[in-house]
């Protein structure tokens, strides 16, 4: 059931998203989206028109979902956000179930994009994101000091000049997926000396740092406050969310039961 409203709710949304304003007036060149977005001012007010196509996925409040399915975005730098998205439409991150959403179409051009990004980034963050087993973390810290605090930040803050994302406060299953998918080369879009940095990983030690990265204090100013729900998404129906949308597309037969032996 909650499957069948998942997807009725984003049928009914890219309708309405298809006639409303929030629709492209001209959609841009594909590249150099990412410089071009970082240049412009930010208008908060239409961030939260096109953020309504977000919330499908991400949730009005951007926290994501614990299983890693979702990622949290609230609170993610602007220019790490500019960046996915500019990636994403370019096909230089893969991201089939997200991509058309960010279309020229659906999502506009660069200042959709910008303003989209400013809105995320004002969005407080979830105070209990999902974090890992706990059974590891001194090898952690010693992993994450040594081999991640130069770009990601002591706390995992990120960098906003250098568009290194935020990991603090994210999901240890999200974080778990994209750090092997980096790994192995599915996520396209990384800095090679992190790639080149994080091969040699055993198992252990990648749980170790993704369960360590999950756990660092936000800055009290970056979280929600206990019980916090988005205001701009009043009416929003938050049941919870369904699973895994997925339907196979044929299903074995199931033979009818057999007659109990000595019944004939
Ligand atoms: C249909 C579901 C869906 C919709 C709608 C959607 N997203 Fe996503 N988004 C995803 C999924 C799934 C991922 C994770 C993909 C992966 O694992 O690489 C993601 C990842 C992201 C990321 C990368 C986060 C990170 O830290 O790696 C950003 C940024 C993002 N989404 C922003 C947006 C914005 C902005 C919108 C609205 C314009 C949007 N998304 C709409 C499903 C969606
Ligand atoms: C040389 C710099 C560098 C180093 C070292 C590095 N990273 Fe990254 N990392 C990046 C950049 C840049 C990205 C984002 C790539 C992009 O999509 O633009 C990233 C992305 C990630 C992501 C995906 C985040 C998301 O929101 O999608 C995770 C998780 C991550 N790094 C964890 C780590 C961990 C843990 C370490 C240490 C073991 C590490 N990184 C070391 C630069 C680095």
């Amino acid at each position: 059931m909650l499957y069948i409203d998942f997807h009725k709710r984003l049928t009914a949304l890219v309708l309405l998203l298809g006639s409303s304003s929030v629709l492209a007036t001209s959609p841009v060149e594909p590249g150099g989206e990412y410089e071009q977005a970082l240049e412009l001012t930010p208008n908060l007010e239409n961030g939260k028109k096109s953020y309504m196509m977000c919330t499908i996925c991400h949730r009005p409040e951007g926290w994501g979902r614990e299983d890693g399915m979702f990622p949290q975005i609230a609170g993610q730098l602007a220019s790490v956000t500019i960046k996915q998205l500019a990636d994403i439409r370019a096909r230089n991150r893969d991201n089939p179930t997200m991509r058309p959403f960010t279309s020229a179409r659906l999502l506009g051009g660069v200042q959709e994009i910008a303003d989209v990004a400013a809105y995320i980034e004002n969005l407080p963050m979830n105070p209990r994101n999902g974090v890992g087993s706990g059974n590891d973390l001194a090898r952690g810290e010693t992993i994450y000091e040594k081999e991640c605090t130069e770009c990601h930040g002591a706390q995992g803050e990120g960098d906003r000049e250098d568009h290194i994302p935020s990991i603090q406060g994210q999901h240890y299953r999200y974080l778990m997926r994209q750090f092997e998918w980096i790994r192995h080369g599915k996520r396209r879009n990384v800095d090679p000396k992190m790639v080149k940095q994080i091969k040699r990983f055993t198992g252990r030690d990648v749980m170790a740092v993704m369960d360590y990265t999950s756990r660092f204090k936000l800055p009290a100013e970056k979280v929600a406050t206990p019980g916090w729900q988005n205001p701009d998404y009043p009416k929003y129906a938050r049941q919870p969310m369904p699973h895994t949308p997925y339907t196979p597309r044929y299903r074995r037969p199931v033979p009818p039961p057999r007659p109990a032996s000595g019944m004939y």
